[in-house]
């Protein structure tokens, strides 16, 4: 049946599994399932051990990935001195790389991002659950969408923080690309920040957790 235009949902919600919660023994099924599932992205939590307490995913992980999937790579750099491993990334089939405003200045933002959208890859800026939404500010300019962190990054299956709901909110009115959200997303909190003017969530746990990956995306895809 054709929904008219005037029905049609104003804000079309994106849902981007982060498979750090995927089985890796099994990844490319993992990805496999959760694309037959109606994800539109591929949410990547790469960690170094610096930045976060915990080691995940590099470039040469990412290279793989590039090869059993079409959606598109986005890439959550939780790194310090992201600047030196860009390019691997780049070069591995990543479509949209975020940095963390904790980790790099604007004067380089500037380049990188200069660099990246010429390649036709998407920057994005992520901000810690403490870091005021001030500091994101000046460098709105210099990227495609901003990831608000919901937890404190390091690990999966963490219960979402409260104080990412009136950061959403201050941001919509400033920011018109998309805003993602990223840590603790399930039903519940999910409808809360897109109620706030998010239309992107990254979710883990709530999605490779459960018995119905397909089930569970198309829920939060419906979350108007
Ligand atoms: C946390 C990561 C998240 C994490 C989300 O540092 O950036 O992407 O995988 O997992 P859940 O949805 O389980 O909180
Ligand atoms: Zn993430």
């Amino acid at each position: 049946m054709l929904i008219a235009e005037s029905q049609k949902p104003k804000t079309m919600i994106k849902v981007a599994p982060s498979i750090l919660s995927a089985d890796f023994s099994c990844l490319a099924q993992e990805i496999k399932k959760v694309e037959l599932g109606g994800a539109d992205l591929l949410h990547i939590d790469v960690m170094d051990g610096h930045f976060v307490p915990n080691i995940t995913i590099g470039a040469v992980v990412v290279k793989d990935i590039r090869k059993v999937t079409k959606l598109p790579l986005d890439v959550h750099l939780m790194i310090e001195n992201p600047q030196d491993y860009v390019d691997s990334f780049v070069k591995s089939g990543s479509d949209m790389i975020t940095f963390h405003i904790e980790t790099i200045s604007k004067s380089r933002l500037r380049t990188i991002s200069r660099e990246l959208r010429r390649k036709g890859v998407k920057v994005g800026i992520s901000l810690n659950p403490p870091t005021p939404l001030k500091k994101i500010l000046p460098v709105l300019d210099l990227v495609d969408f901003i990831l608000v962190m919901s937890v404190h990054p390091g690990f999966g299956g963490q219960d979402f923080i409260q104080s990412a709901v009136p950061k959403i909110k201050q941001l919509r009115k400033v920011f018109k690309g998309d805003i993602s959200v990223d840590g603790g997303i399930n039903e519940r909190t999910g409808r809360m920040v897109v109620k706030a003017g998010a239309n992107v969530l990254a979710a883990g746990s709530y999605i490779f957790k459960s018995h119905n990956y397909s089930k569970v995306i198309r829920s939060l895809k419906c979350l108007i």
